[in-house]
């Protein structure tokens, strides 16, 4: 098939690259500091409020559409709504295109939140750079992108994986920094989700989400970053009067998931180059006969392994995890879902909740029934591998401690 692919592991992020065996990544020894870590504080140079009247803060985008011709371009405004229309040209094009978007607020608690703004642009040509601008008739601000190639089976491409739970301390900075300067430059980053960490403040502060928003738009701003839903998402807050999940988190980051029939945004798939990505969600129902379990029972049947023959899936808690921290978290899903990632050959779970890396072989543990004594793991190659990675450098700091066994 003429397509390889390599890992660059290390405990902070990591490089998935797709390529031809010459564009290998290299390992890399890097390794946040196991420090407990505070976020930096409200006026540090990272979460800088960019000049000008109502300017565009936050910026950000995740892929658009199933086959990665469409762009989700999402911001914030300060100060009133503004515009919504995103202005954007192909590189070498002379002609600029609008597209429109929508505007949305939300209370949490005794926070308002900025205007949120979404548009999502379609039909572009694949392999291109993009400019675009947001901000029309106030400040105005531009960044770009460069769309993926037309999906396909021999199509080299790089994903990178900040590790989950990033958070925003130095050590969050840190590992953001390090993706930023790797030699092997990824091209669209698969967050394994826990982005900002506010349910760390009382009332769930959600400045913090700003500032998260700020911080991250040096890099999601001009790569997409495709959004996993993890706890520190779900802002369930019943005793300040918060009784809806995962507010803050749906109404600042949009994902495409109608694209790939999901009906929820917790769920769904993309297509980029010559890999197939589910997004699955530990947080939402997925026991049998749940919107997601009737969704995946469809999903993964529907994947074409001539077109895109690497199928990886994306989810926050892990399926299999040695430490001793949120041991056995995954189990319920495990139990459910790993005998159709068996059967459907699933490359690679991605997962990070758990503070730490670890890379299994590949096993799976599908064979027990309660009475026939089958219940370790064997090594099974149609498995996937898991990989867990899940210290970005938050607050809460790195787990080292296994579980026991006996
Ligand atoms: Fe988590």
């Amino acid at each position: 098939m003429g397509v390889k692919w390599v890992c660059v592991f290390l405990v902070a992020g990591l490089i998935l690259s797709i390529a031809d065996l010459g564009n290998c990544g290299r390992t890399s020894s890097y390794v946040r500091n196991d420090d407990l870590a505070h976020d930096m504080s409200l006026d540090s140079d990272v979460f800088r409020v960019p000049p000008g009247y109502n300017a565009p803060q936050q910026v950000h985008i995740t892929q658009g559409d199933h086959e990665g011709r469409g762009v989700i371009v999402s911001w914030v405004t300060p100060d009133k709504p503004g515009s919504s229309t995103v202005l954007y040209w192909a590189e070498n094009s002379s002609s600029k295109n609008i597209a429109e978007g929508i505007v949305l607020t939300y209370k949490y608690f005794n926070y308002t939140s900025g205007f949120i703004h979404h548009c999502t642009i379609s039909d572009l040509e694949f392999d291109t750079k993009y400019y675009y601008e947001v901000g029309t008739g106030n400040t105005t601000r531009q960044f770009w992108f460069v769309t993926p190639p037309k999906v396909g089976p021999d199509v080299p491409y790089v994903f990178g994986l900040i590790a989950g739970d990033l958070g925003q301390t130095r050590d969050s900075n840190r590992t953001l920094t390090h993706y930023e300067l790797n030699p092997t430059k990824g091209q669209t980053v698969l967050f394994v989700g826990d982005l900002s960490y506010a349910d760390a403040y009382p009332f769930h502060d959600n400045r913090r989400w700003d500032t998260w928003g700020r911080f991250t738009e040096r890099n999601a701003a001009y790569q997409p970053w495709i959004w996993t839903a993890g706890n520190h998402e779900i802002d369930f807050a019943p005793q300040i009067g918060e009784f809806r999940p995962f507010k803050p988190y749906t109404h600042r980051y949009h994902v495409p998931y109608r694209a790939s029939g999901s009906t929820s945004p917790f769920w769904y798939s993309i297509k980029r180059a010559s890999t197939y990505i589910i997004v699955m969600a530990s947080y939402s129902a997925f026991g049998k006969y749940t919107p997601q379990y009737k969704w995946l029972e469809k999903e993964l049947p529907r994947v074409n392994r001539t077109e895109t023959p690497w199928l990886i899936v994306v989810v926050h808690c892990p399926l299999y995890n040695s430490y001793a921290h949120h041991y056995m978290e995954g189990e319920t899903m495990r139990v459910i879902y790993e005998k159709w990632f068996v059967e459907f050959k699933v490359d690679v779970v991605f997962a990070g909740h758990v503070h730490a890396y670890e890379r299994s072989e590949r096993v799976s543990n599908i064979a027990y029934n309660v009475v026939n004594g089958l219940c370790t793991p064997i090594s099974d190659q149609s498995a996937p591998v898991y990989i867990t990675i899940g210290d970005g450098g938050n607050l809460e700091g790195l787990v080292t401690e296994y579980a026991l066994f006996c």
